[in-house]
């Protein structure tokens, strides 16, 4: 006991002398944003080729099942537009889905990255723009039943067509009745991978059919982020829950589909082009024109009130990649709590085949959401990770955010005075709609624009448009 104590001694000796030595007058360095934590860069693969990873995503095969391809020509018959300028088979289906080969040969078709990361913003194919369109209002698998009659019946249930549909058929079942939301535009992918973890075996990745824990009732709104934002962030979601090496964190993303650990082993280097492919991409240019005298204006405005958290946009910019704690910016604190009481997923992933091996994957929840890049931000409307507030003039005039409301759905919708979606205002009796007043969908917090007079608001989003 005695030698410890003396040994301790020795220690605090030792780096009180070391200290004193190096840095004889420490000078505090004030934190520049109260209630926030700086996240640092973690080491990452990159050795990645961005134009094999737009390739991958395009047309890679992380699927082992999925709807024959024939049947799925049958439900969609419609002529769609080649927007990724695929060839083959994929030359004639829809962006969000690729034809593959499923585990025995046969040809399937299996929803892709795109199905939540590309959308239409008026009549313009953006890829990477989150899809705010995405309809979690019903159970997909009541789509079931109709897919089983066609297949039985053009193949028989003992065919390969039906062996290589099988396997989506009970991942399906088992997922989409967890997975439905009040309303339409908000993204339960949280849930998803929640989901999808209880139902794999965490070393080698195989199926599980029983759930192995218990997965959180609540499906916690998100608004997809746009794939831009990448190239300035230092850990990946909201709460910057993803650390580690990226490639293998986004991995997770084909959980839905891959079969099991040996075939994520073979994906991985594509993976690592993956991620590559999308720290490079850029937002896309404001497509109208801009007033520089209103942005001019706007400009110092921005860079004293906002500057700090979201960082500066001429080159060479900056970004401080910083967490602010939910505590100061107040923003809907559900998907941070949620990610911090639901332990059994991230220690499910962190001790997985994403987060073991030399390149190693890490989930670590945070008490805050990262300060976003606003690069593009024009054309990422709703705004806030919940996508509570449906353009920048309200964001950053909260007395007018609206407490209920809708949208047409429809890309060409969108106006540039507000900057975001046009939305018609609803009631408390309403249904169907952004309901902020139910949990994870509040639209508090943020209230920096709040001080603004209306016209410094316009020449700020002036400036906005811009970045
Ligand atoms: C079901 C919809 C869905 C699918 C499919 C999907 N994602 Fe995502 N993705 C999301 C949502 C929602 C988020 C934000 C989650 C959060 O931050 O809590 C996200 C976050 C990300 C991010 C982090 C961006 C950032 O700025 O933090 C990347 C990168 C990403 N996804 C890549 C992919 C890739 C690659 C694929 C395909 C392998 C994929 N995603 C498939 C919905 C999806
Ligand atoms: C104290 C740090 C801080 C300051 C100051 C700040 N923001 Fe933010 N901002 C954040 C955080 C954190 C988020 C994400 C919050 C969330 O999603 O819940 C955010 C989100 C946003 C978004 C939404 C982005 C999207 O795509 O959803 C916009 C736009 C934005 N801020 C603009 C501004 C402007 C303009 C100012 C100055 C008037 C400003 N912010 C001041 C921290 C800050």
């Amino acid at each position: 006991m005695q030698t410890k104590l003396l040994i301790l001694l020795f220690f605090a000796l030792a780096f009180i002398t070391c200290k004193d030595k190096i840095d004889p007058n420490p000078v505090p360095v004030p934190n520049p944003v109260p209630g926030s934590t700086a996240l640092t860069a973690t080491p990452q693969r990159i050795n990645g080729n961005p134009a094999l990873g737009e390739a991958f995503i395009k047309t890679g095969n992380f699927a082992y099942a999925g709807i024959p391809l024939r049947v799925f020509r049958l439900a969609n018959s419609a002529p769609v537009p080649n927007e990724l300028g695929r060839t083959g088979e994929n030359a004639t289906i829809a962006y969000d889905y690729t034809a593959v080969d499923a585990f025995n040969g046969v040809k399937v078709v299996s929803a892709n990255c795109l199905s939540c990361h590309a959308s239409y913003l008026d009549n313009q194919f953006v890829m990477g723009l989150g899809n705010t369109m995405i309809d979690y209002t019903s159970d997909n698998a009541s789509l079931l039943p109709f897919l089983d009659l066609i297949i039985t019946n053009q193949y028989g249930a003992n065919s390969p067509e039906y062996a290589a549909y099988a396997p989506f058929r009970t991942a399906v079942k088992a997922i989409s009745p967890n997975l439905i939301m009040p309303t339409r535009g908000v993204n339960a992918a949280d849930k998803l991978a929640a989901v999808l973890a209880a139902h794999r075996n965490k070393t080698d990745l195989t199926w599980l059919p029983t759930p192995q824990f218990a997965i959180p009732t609540e499906v916690v709104p998100t608004d997809v982020p746009a794939w831009w934002l990448l190239r300035k962030k230092n850990a990946l979601y909201y709460n910057a829950n993803g650390q580690g090496d990226f490639a293998k964190t986004l991995m997770a993303a084909a959980l839905l589909t891959i079969k099991d650990s040996s075939y994520a082993r073979t994906i991985d280097a594509s993976f690592i082009d993956v991620a590559a492919y999308l720290k490079q991409l850029k937002a896309p240019a404001y497509p109208k024109n801009l007033d520089p005298a209103k942005a001019m204006a706007g400009k110092p405005i921005f860079e004293k009130n906002c500057a700090k958290c979201h960082g500066t946009y001429d080159a060479p910019s900056t970004y401080p990649n910083l967490l602010i704690d939910v505590a100061t910016i107040q923003t809907d604190p559900t998907l941070a709590q949620m990610h911090q009481t639901y332990s059994q997923y991230n220690g499910w992933f962190n001790e997985s085949w994403f987060g073991q091996g030399s390149s190693k994957g890490h989930l670590q929840p945070t008490n805050g959401y990262i300060a976003p890049p606003l690069d593009g931000v024009w054309a990422t409307a709703p705004y806030l990770h919940n996508g509570s507030v449906p353009d920048l003039f309200t964001l950053l005039k909260s007395s007018e955010r609206p407490p209920f409301w809708t949208r047409s759905f429809t890309a060409t919708d969108y106006n540039y005075t507000q900057m975001g979606w046009n939305y018609t205002k609803k009631t408390a009796m309403d249904t169907g709609i952004y309901d902020t007043t139910k949990k994870g969908y509040a639209n508090t917090g943020h209230t920096y624009g709040d001080f603004l007079t209306d016209t410094e608001r316009y020449n700020l989003i002036e400036y906005l448009k811009g970045l």
